[in-house]
């Protein structure tokens, strides 16, 4: 069972990543996003996602540099995830946007990097550079984002490496059962995005009245369900009280009974594209 906040999973290489880190879709660049990050490490957390497209890796870097200062610890305890943009993917072109990703983050490897989105027929040349990437040791983990199970097994089918992580819109409204299913059976470790649904499942009935029992809130029980589904969760929010917040999720429980009441919220309803019919 998952105890706190830095607690880590083992990815099917051996590398340890946090249940629990922070997401910064739709920062842009300045002071505020420079304060989330480091507002998130002084609160314990240990892991920060970003991405190409989210044009705000410099301040990320700014932030995770200036965040492991004052909490004085070293940059191997923070593991640190961007993506590849889907105009980047291909052999060379991938293998130049993590160099430029890495050089914003000012970083000189990465933890996790992650194929955005399955374009088709763009994504296998993409995973060799990955798989390059990792082989040089540049970054400690390869993975996919929003990949389905049939763009798994496609991938996997010419890969030498399979993807360590999936990280997929996944919430009480989008529980991503079967997905989860598969990913367990091939060893790779789901991870969910926008895991409050971006706000909408906040004034849900069904998750306060749980939440009530707990004396916790809506954020906190969706989080607490995250982790104690096996999956991993990257919260976004710029407010420190809500960072702080979000992250106190170890000290309850939530029952079997209370668990399989989140499940049944399902509805397979997405506030993102289906990564069968995107067209960016
Ligand atoms: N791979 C992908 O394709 C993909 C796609 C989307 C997202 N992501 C990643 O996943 C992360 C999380 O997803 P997300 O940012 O889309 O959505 P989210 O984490 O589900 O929700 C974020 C929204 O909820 C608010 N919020 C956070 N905590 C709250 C709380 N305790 N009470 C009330 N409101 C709260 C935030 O506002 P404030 O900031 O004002 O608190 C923000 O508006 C992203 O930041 C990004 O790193 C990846």
């Amino acid at each position: 069972m998952v105890k706190n906040l830095q607690d880590t999973t083992t990815l099917h290489n051996g590398v340890k990543m946090p249940w629990f880190g922070l997401g910064v879709f739709k920062v842009e660049e300045g002071p505020e996003l420079v304060n989330a990050v480091k507002s998130a490490i002084k609160n314990g957390y240990r892991s920060i996602d970003t991405a190409a497209i989210y044009g705000n890796e410099d301040g990320v870097g700014k932030g995770i540099q200036e965040g492991l200062a004052e909490a004085g610890i070293s940059r191997e305890e923070v593991f640190v995830t961007s993506k590849v943009w889907n105009s980047d993917l291909g052999y060379e072109s991938t293998i130049a946007a993590f160099e430029t990703s890495l050089a914003k983050l000012g970083l000189e490897y990465l933890d996790l990097y992650l194929i955005h989105w399955p374009v088709e027929g763009k994504y296998k040349d993409a995973w060799r550079a990955l798989e390059t990437l990792y082989k040089e040791g540049r970054v400690k983990a390869i993975g996919v984002s929003n990949f389905h199970i049939h763009h798994l097994e496609d991938l996997m089918k010419d890969a030498d490496i399979k993807p360590m992580i999936d990280q997929v819109e996944l919430h009480p409204r989008l529980t991503q059962k079967e997905l989860q299913a598969f990913c367990k059976e091939n060893g790779i470790q789901l991870e969910a995005w926008s895991p409050l649904m971006q706000g909408q499942l906040l004034d849900n009935e069904t998750l306060q009245e749980i939440a009530n029992k707990y004396n916790k809130s809506v954020a906190q029980v969706i989080l607490r369900w995250d982790v104690q589904n096996g999956v991993v969760t990257i919260p976004k929010s710029t407010k420190e009280h809500r960072i702080a917040a979000n992250a106190d999720i170890f000290d309850f429980e939530l029952t079997k009974e209370d668990m399989a009441v989140i499940d049944s919220l399902n509805q397979n309803t997405r506030v993102g594209p289906d990564p069968d019919n995107f067209d960016f």
